[in-house]
């Protein structure tokens, strides 16, 4: 969106982005023995291309089963709550696929307020501005921010009763210590009667997933190799990408694929701003990224253990993904009991 014009729906508070040091990041996950690199910096701009392309690659089945799950059930989720409510959304990206939701409670309640939630700001302007044109009923408070501070103003700044969606499996970046705290915190931003969406990944054959990460067209490779690519952008660094093979195993222990970057060769990588020289091992790894995949009871304990009744669990038809939907109160929902 133009951000000189003004537009009566539409709405973009920033808040001021903590620091998050992609070079002491760095310097820390390639120095340590055993090497990682947080995923969380995936995302600059090309690497939010790169997941947007992936979610369009043929093998990764979790954004189309999310979308046909939403297709099914948007309307019984609006009918969970009282009107009118407003939709918030955790990293909201493109929000290709809250359009369902927002078709849904629309035809519950003519006025919508939706507070899409993201770090990127692009993102934000685009994704509103298609919104707006869409549905002249909708009015748009756009987040820019991470997770936390989001919480806070969703859960300060909202009256109505409210829905938090948080789809796409974001929660499988996390641990099941990290995703309880996480939801922890999601259940403190709300009130009794609101909601929480959750888009979560289920533990499936290890065929399936090792090609949901290791896609025939090489795009889940090139997000994977983009940090190196960043790396050497940002820092300076030689990263020879030719040495360098994308990794993406199932690790049936922790229930998770592992994305890793492995170094074909053994060889000294300097990179300049760090003032550092990185030394691998021929076949050694960077652990780039964890994709936690869940079973039901597992889904139950994160959501028991995070103080939310559990009210709906649907899945796809080829049962691969699931769509949580958890409320705040003490009433019991149908899996609570079970
Ligand atoms: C954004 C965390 C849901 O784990 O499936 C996709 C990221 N990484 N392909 C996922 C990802 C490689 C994605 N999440």
């Amino acid at each position: 969106m133009d951000p000189d014009s003004a537009h009566p729906r539409y709405q973009l508070i920033e808040y001021e982005a903590g620091r998050d040091d992609f070079a002491e990041a760095v310097r820390e996950g390639l120095l340590h023995p055993s090497k990682t690199l947080p995923f969380r910096f995936f995302y600059d701009h090309r690497g939010s291309q790169l997941f947007e392309e992936i979610c369009r690659i043929p093998e990764y089945y979790p954004t189309r089963c999310e979308r046909e799950i939403l297709e099914q059930r948007a309307d019984e989720i609006a009918e969970h709550f009282e009107v009118p409510i407003t939709l918030a959304e955790l990293g909201s990206g493109s929000a290709s696929k809250t359009t369902l939701l927002i078709e849904a409670f629309q035809r519950r309640q003519e006025r919508l307020q939706y507070i899409p939630a993201d770090i990127s700001r692009s993102a934000l302007e685009a994704s509103s501005q298609g919104l707006l044109e869409r549905y002249p009923k909708l009015e748009i408070v756009a987040l820019c921010a991470e997770y936390e501070q989001c919480l806070r103003h969703i859960e300060k700044e909202t009256l109505a009763p409210k829905l938090i969606a948080w789809l796409g499996s974001s929660v499988g970046n996390l641990s099941l210590e990290e995703a309880t705290r996480f939801l922890i915190q999601i259940r403190s931003a709300m009130a009794s009667g609101d909601g929480l969406l959750m888009g979560v990944d289920l533990h499936k054959s290890a065929v399936v997933l090792e090609r949901a990460y290791d896609d025939a067209a090489g795009v889940t490779a090139r997000f994977n190799k983009n940090l190196l690519d960043r790396i050497d952008r940002e820092l300076a660094g030689e990263f020879y990408m030719a040495s360098f093979s994308h990794v993406a195993r199932w690790n049936e222990a922790m229930s998770r694929v592992e994305m890793h970057l492995r170094s074909d060769r053994k060889q000294r990588v300097r990179i300049a701003a760090l003032g550092i020289e990185v030394s691998f091992d021929e076949g050694e790894t960077i652990h780039t990224e964890n994709s936690h995949k869940y079973s039901m009871e597992r889904i139950e304990n994160l959501v028991a253990a995070s103080d939310l009744t559990l009210n709906e669990v649907w899945t796809d038809a080829q049962g691969y993904f699931a769509l949580v939907l958890a409320t705040a109160g003490t009433e019991r929902g149908n899996h609570a009991n079970a």
